[in-house]
């Protein structure tokens, strides 16, 4: 629920950290901050705060921070409270060291335990700060292997600078080393060719041969040299950081879930981890982007590296390396990102949900572009399956709801629509002929990665339903379907929320066989949603969030696919504006809810011609006991105090009945003085369990 970006090459670092982060606000947005490596200094220099990142920025400049490599963080506040310790980039106990994490460290406390009982200091009450003291307490711990990846045998071309290095067991051959302050021990080392400065070694077994030390101040014991040529007080050799298998050591330690970007002062290099928590990397000609979802790094590049769960990379500049903690070596394709800068920007509108709203007409024409061959492969997995199961969470839930009661009228097809967070409880229902249909967005909500393992373990079959290519969901599926929305940077969902409704459509048609007419409808969509994005409707929706302004509750009724977009139009109006929304199937009004009703209370009705009658009569019993009655339809009843006028496109009401109000649902956020596309407690990627 944290964005996480991190920058090395040879651009400037800050101003693409501080950008890149805009763009990751969406992900958390109670404090921001930014670790910067100088290339002046060589120290590292971090600021952070607490605030939007505009606010932070402002406050603590981070762009004036000089280095070409730096990582920075947006927070969602999880472990420990909204405050400036709290907030990363955290560090060790010497300040050299600074992490930034994405996800839950599920055994951060025994992890704090043990290092508070070797001494280490803590400055907040994170789980992420334990990252950053093992990754120091192994660097100190003098049971660091050679370098990095340079297995033993392997040989070190350059290292740049060292300030201590622990003990070393074996190195074979060094080319270069610029300077190094302290080396502890060294067992043996085969041969260095050339050595700067080294102020102190504690001891040396022996080492090969050394055509040439500049200068060394004081060496302890030297067991045996073998060949030196020009050293007055036999030196040694450093090698470069320990920081690379300190890192990995660490990460070893982890449990949970998380994204992780480090950095240690004195070496050009950020290395990353990821498990369960998105990372992608982005490749420019100048330099190597990490960061959350490629949006941060789009105007740079458009070539991206998604990485898979136990990836571990270290980035030099000019370097690339990515191995797998599990697997060993891998090759990571490069892929090229088709989402557009524009997509990932506000262009003239006033806040992403506007834009994001106002696309719809053309979003919905790309969800029913479904590759004709995976929607008939999916059509037989239902037909030859053993039960159904469509999984999600939000406004992914109401759309699958919606897609029950597709299935049901168009394709005769029953089909369970299960909460993620509570499809541990169906797991027993699940075989290996179950078919589950694991619906989201951004492809990392936790709890629907974790139905999907759950439904892995009983062998049952996948289909991913999701809008962001190279996520976690689309890489579990045994099908994929793609919504094609382009990014959604708001918060809220609203033009993945109508994508997702068209391809329930699609697919119940499509088990129906009647996909050409399912097509032709949607088309027919463009002008109707174009319409009700008119200034006309916007004019007359602000009108109407002006009168509810004052309400501490609203309610929502529709019966069938009407009961579910009053659910998804209840949810929208509340996380935006704060405001009690509540949803009612119609029917149920009078099997307890009607005690809520009292004079004034807004009653939202959202009517089909195909169930007028009964709604109508619903609406009646509530405008009886005082009721302000707004009614969602294709005509005028006399019982409606307000009418919002929508065309009845029969199946496809849903999509048309939800933009109203999720214009409404604006429209109040903004006469509230709410930020729409940044609710309070709210992230876009849910990535906690
Ligand atoms: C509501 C909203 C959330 C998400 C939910 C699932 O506007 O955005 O309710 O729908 O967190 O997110 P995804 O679809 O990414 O799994």
């Amino acid at each position: 629920m944290c964005g996480i970006m991190g920058y090395i090459g040879t651009e400037k670092a800050s101003p693409i950290i501080s950008r890149g982060l805009k763009n990751l606000e969406y992900r958390g947005y109670d404090s921001v901050g930014v670790a910067m490596l100088s290339a002046i200094s060589g120290s590292l220099e971090i600021r952070k705060g607490v605030g939007k990142i505009d606010e932070v920025q402002n406050q603590l400049k981070f762009d004036e921070l000089d280095g070409n490599i730096g990582i920075g963080h947006t927070r969602w506040a999880t472990h420990g409270t909204v405050s400036r310790e709290n907030s990363h980039p955290h560090t060790d106990c010497a300040g050299k060291i600074a992490i930034i994490h994405n996800g839950i460290i599920e055994n951060n406390i025994e992890l704090k335990e043990m290092l508070l009982r070797k001494g280490h200091r803590f400055s907040g009450e994170t789980d992420s700060e334990v990252i950053a003291h093992l990754i120091e307490d192994r660097m100190n711990s003098g049971e660091i292997g050679p370098v990095g990846f340079v297995d033993p045998a392997e040989s070190v071309e350059s290292v740049g600078s060292v300030e201590s290095v622990g003990s070393v067991e074996s190195v074979e051959s060094v080319e270069s080393v610029g300077s190094v302050e302290s080396v502890g021990s060294v067992e043996s080392v085969g041969s260095v060719e050339s050595v700067g400065s080294v102020e102190s070694v504690g001891s040396v077994e022996s080492v090969g041969s050394v055509e040439s030390v500049e200068s060394v101040e004081s060496v302890e014991s030297v067991e045996s040299v073998e060949s030196v040529e020009s050293v007055e007080s036999v030196g040694s050799t450093g090698f470069g950081s320990c920081f690379e298998d300190a890192c990995r050591w660490a990460f070893g330690q982890l449990r949970g879930s998380y994204a992780v970007l480090a950095m240690v002062e004195g070496a050009d290099e950020i290395v990353a981890v990821r498990k369960d928590s998105p990372l992608v990397l982005g490749q420019a000609d100048h330099g190597t982007f990490f960061a959350s979802d490629v949006s941060p790094f789009l105007e740079w590049t458009k070539d991206v590296i998604y990485l898979q769960n136990h990836d571990f990379v270290v980035a030099e500049k000019g370097s690339l390396r990515i191995c797998n903690l599990i697997d060993g070596e891998v090759d990571r394709p490069v892929d090229t990102v088709e989402w557009s800068v524009e997509e990932a920007r506000k262009g003239n509108f006033e806040h992403f949900m506007l834009k994001e709203i106002f696309e719809q007409a053309e979003t919905i024409q790309k969800a029913i572009q479904q590759d004709r061959e995976v929607v008939d492969r999916i059509v037989q997995m239902i037909q030859e399956g053993f039960g159904v199961f469509f999984v999600a969470c939000g406004s992914s839930y109401h759309a699958c709801m919606t897609g029950s009661y597709l299935m049901s009228k168009i394709a005769g097809v029953h089909v369970n629509v299960v909460l993620a967070s509570e499809f541990e409880n169906y797991e027993h229902f699940l075989t290996d002929r179950t078919l589950v249909f694991a619906v989201s967005q951004s492809g990392e909500t936790a709890d629907v990665l974790d139905a999907v393992k759950a439904a892995k373990r009983q062998g049952s079959k996948i289909v991913s339903i999701t809008n962001v290519m190279g996520s976690s969901l689309s890489r579990e599926g045994d099908e994929l379907l793609m919504m094609n929305s382009g990014p959604e940077i708001c918060v809220l969902s609203t033009k993945t929320y109508t994508s997702q409704v068209i391809m329930m459509e699609l697919l119940a048609c499509a088990l129906a066989g009647v996909e050409e007419d399912c097509a032709r409808r949607v088309k027919e969509l463009y002008m109707d949603v174009h319409n009700l994005t008119s200034k006309n409707m916007r004019e007359s929706l602000k009108k109407l969030a002006d009168l509810l302004v004052g309400k501490d509750h609203i309610y929502m009724i529709g019966r069938g696919l009407q009961y579910t977009t009053a659910m998804e139009a209840a949810l929208k109006v509340k996380e935006v504006s704060y405001i009690h929304t509540e949803a009612f199937a119609g029917g149920e009004l009078k099997h307890g809810p009607l005690a809520l009703i009292g004079e004034g209370t807004p009653l939202f009705v959202f009517v089909s011609q195909e169930n007028e009658d009964r709604i109508v009569s619903n609406a009646q019993e509530v405008k009886a006991r005082g009721g302000y009655v707004i009614g969602v339809s294709d005509w005028d009843n006399p019982v409606f105090d307000y009418w919002i006028k929508v065309p009845d496109c029969g199946n496809l009401n849903p999509v048309i009945q939800a933009i109203p109000l999720q214009i409404l649902a604006y429209e109040l956020a903004v006469v509230l003085g709410l930020d729409p596309d940044k609710p309070r407690n709210l992230a876009k990627s849910v990535t906690v369990l």
